[in-house]
């Protein structure tokens, strides 16, 4: 035990306790870090109307209107006008699913767009909701996991570089060609496209937010869809030649090398300066 007491330490035993105690931190975190997310997907019951509609009342109903049909406003609302939503009878259960799930809803701010935000209702709950708001009018359901798969680029390359094409006819105007996104007139913008989940995309397709046109079955079928999603998925997979790639290892790992290297060597460099310090004196 001699290495470990206190005056004979090595110098290196601060800092090199600390990447252990990162290393330990960082194993515990990937650890417990949520599983993937289709086996939570899976476990969903189908929506409820009756529960969303409760749900709709604490968190909707202020703007969007006690039965969804839109306008209301607050009297004491400062901008009453900016946060008086639009009615949602008829855009279906796939708006709601678009728009909660992405955290734009429920709407914090007055501005010229809702933005993506954390995402303050659990997936069952937004099923609730979605299930309220169709059965306030016919409109886009929820898609099944088949209708947003995407095809796979390993297996229909073809697939894929169709996707890109059409990507290129309908999107890019306003998307940018690899989808990086662009501005609007009037301070409004079209968001990046890069680590959308797959069932926003077909989402956003089929239910057309903001400024962004809808794209129906007759314009672009589910097939077309999917290799539009295909293509969107290989543009993320790409090498990133700005910067230092992890090969897709996923953000669990990521993260953890993030907290490794980037706060162990942060905490190294402190130690270093701390001794250089010592030693001045
Ligand atoms: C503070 C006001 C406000 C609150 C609260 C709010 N919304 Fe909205 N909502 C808006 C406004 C304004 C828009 C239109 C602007 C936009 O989409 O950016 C909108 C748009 C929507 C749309 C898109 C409609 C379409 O035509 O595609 C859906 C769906 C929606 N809201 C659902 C909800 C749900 C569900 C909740 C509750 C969880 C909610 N909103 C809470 C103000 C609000
Ligand atoms: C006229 C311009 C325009 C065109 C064309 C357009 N979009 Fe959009 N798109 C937008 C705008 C604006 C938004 C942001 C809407 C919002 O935040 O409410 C958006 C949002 C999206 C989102 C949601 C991204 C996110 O961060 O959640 C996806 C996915 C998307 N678009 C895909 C597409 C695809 C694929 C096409 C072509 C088939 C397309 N868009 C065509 C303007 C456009």
């Amino acid at each position: 035990m001699s290495f470990l007491s206190a005056k004979r330490r090595h110098p290196a035993f601060k800092p090199l306790m600390l990447l252990v105690a990162l290393l330990i931190v960082g194993g515990l975190y990937a650890g417990f870090a949520p599983a993937g997310k289709s086996s939570a997907e899976e476990a969903l019951a189908p929506g409820d109307a009756a529960k969303g509609r409760e749900l709709f009342l604490v968190g909707c109903a202020s703007c969007h209107g006690m039965n969804g049909e839109g306008g209301s406003l607050k009297p004491d609302n400062a901008q009453p006008e900016q946060f008086a939503g639009p009615s949602l009878v008829g855009v279906g259960g796939a708006a709601v699913d678009f728009q909660v799930g992405t955290g734009r809803m429920p709407m914090a701010n007055p501005g010229a767009q809702a933005p993506r935000k954390n995402v303050v209702y659990s997936q069952q709950q937004i099923r609730d909701l979605a299930a309220y708001v169709d059965s306030l009018g016919p409109g886009p359901q929820i898609p099944t996991e088949q209708q947003y798969a995407g095809v796979n680029p390993a297996t229909d390359p073809e697939g894929v570089a169709k996707g890109g094409e059409l990507f290129r006819t309908n999107c890019s105007a306003c998307h940018n060609l690899t989808g990086q996104g662009g501005a609007l007139p009037e301070g409004k913008y079209a968001p990046a496209l890069t680590n959308v989940e797959n069932k926003h995309i077909w989402e956003a397709l089929r239910t057309g937010p903001q400024q962004m046109p809808v794209f129906s079955e007759k314009n672009l079928t589910d097939q077309d869809v999917n290799q539009i999603i295909g293509y969107l998925k290989s543009v993320d997979s790409q090498p990133n030649y700005g910067g230092f790639g992890l090969g897709g290892l996923g953000p669990v790992v990521e993260g953890l090398v993030a907290w490794v290297v980037g706060i162990g060597g942060l905490l190294l460099l402190v130690t270093w300066i701390a001794s250089k310090g010592a030693r001045v004196k």
